[in-house]
């Protein structure tokens, strides 16, 4: 970006840019040496910083500014060290633009779905994953953007969903150990044991933090029915507050409460919202998950009806089947959702056969680190 003005305000506090796009950017002196990229600065190697915050100037001034084509170069007062900064990195990394404040935004990168994805349900085969090249950093994109995506081709053994985790990062254990299993034999003599649906959820709320990343993988399915069954949780948010925009809002301004106490020498319990929204208002994450949830003790005594009201509404959201997509797992096949977004369900079974999945956890971090590596590699 090329810099046609740099000029010093408030006595050196501030620089003040104009681009050659004709935008003014103005930066605070501080900021500027608290981001300096040179290398008293910064390890060359790494690019972690090598002052910490006592060893900024207390009087943190500009003495001077000077353009050199697309980069400008500044002087500290206090000390006359010198910092340049490239102007597209400046503009890269501006922060004197309008900002959103509104509440309910999605993430960056992130596109809310319903029923309609099904006939695009994101799928790559694990070997072409493997090659971690650009099958990978679509497949990885795809997860970032919606949240869930299937996987093919995988080993029909037990501790295959390993195979997938090692695409982006690492197994998250739990006390549940490090994977769990996921099985029901349907009893054809007594249907009254066939498999119930299960409504869908988020696992784990209970833990904080919760793990971010849940992947399951099939190895049987011969049992009629089983289908699994996912629904954006950011876009059920969104719904929620275009109907009933006060309801939304009590769901994200409200702790819930979750706990887990099912095993000896385990009393797991978390207090998060419904709805978490970043101080910004960008969606964070959705917990929902009925059979964890522990009383709401947060919410005042005379909100405590309209929170219900909305818990229910958002509920019924999350059941509407034009907010679902359904798919069947043969063995071999697999998914993975973003657990702190994607709402996973097992609808009923019946009939004769056996339904077994694997799953475990990991976290998200992973994904979208792989995913910006590939990313760079790629630019
Ligand atoms: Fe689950």
């Amino acid at each position: 970006m090329q810099l046609t003005e740099a000029t010093l305000q408030s006595g050196g506090d501030i620089l003040a840019l104009t681009t050659a796009a004709g935008e003014r950017l103005r930066f605070h002196a501080v900021w500027l040496r608290d981001n300096a990229q040179e290398d008293w600065a910064r390890d060359p190697g790494n690019g972690q910083k090598l002052t910490t915050l006592a060893d900024l100037p207390k009087d943190c001034r500009l003495s001077d500014a000077t353009l050199e084509g697309k980069s400008v170069t500044v002087t500290f007062a206090a000390d006359d060290r010198k910092a340049r900064f490239d102007g597209d990195w400046l503009a890269a990394h501006a922060y004197d633009r309008p900002q959103p404040r509104e509440a309910g935004r999605l993430p960056e990168g992130a596109k809310a779905w319903d029923n309609a994805l099904s006939d695009d349900l994101p799928s790559s085969d694990l070997a072409a994953l493997q090659d971690r090249g650009e099958a990978l950093r679509s497949w990885l994109a795809a997860l970032r953007r919606y949240g869930v995506a299937k996987v093919t081709g995988l080993r029909k053994e037990p501790g295959a969903l390993f195979d997938v985790v090692d695409l982006f990062g690492h197994v998250r254990e739990t006390n549940y150990g490090r994977h769990f299993e996921v099985r029901t034999e349907v009893n054809p003599v007594n249907l009254a044991y066939t498999g119930l649906g299960l409504q869908a959820h988020t696992d784990n709320p209970y833990r904080d933090p919760q793990p971010t990343v849940q992947v399951l993988c099939c190895l049987e399915n011969s049992a009629e029915g089983g289908d699994s069954m996912v629904v954006d949780g950011f876009a059920a948010a969104r719904r929620l507050q275009q109907e009933d925009p006060r309801g939304f809002d009590l769901l994200s301004q409200h702790c819930a409460r979750f706990s887990y106490t099912g095993s000896a020498g385990v009393a797991l319990h978390a207090r998060r919202p419904l709805i978490e929204l970043s101080p910004d208002g960008v969606l964070q994450a959705v917990r929902f998950n009925a059979r964890s949830a522990a009383p709401f003790t947060d919410v005042p005594f005379d909100r405590m009806a309209d929170y219900y009201a909305a818990y229910r509404r958002f509920a019924a959201i999350i059941d509407d089947e034009a907010m679902q997509v359904r798919f069947k797992l043969a063995p071999g096949e697999g998914f993975v959702v973003d657990n702190t977004r994607v709402l996973h369900a097992r609808k009923g079974y019946s009939g004769s056969g056996t339904r077994w999945l694997q799953g475990c956890y990991a976290d998200k971090d992973g994904i979208l680190s792989t995913l910006a590596a590939l990313e760079g590699a790629a630019a």
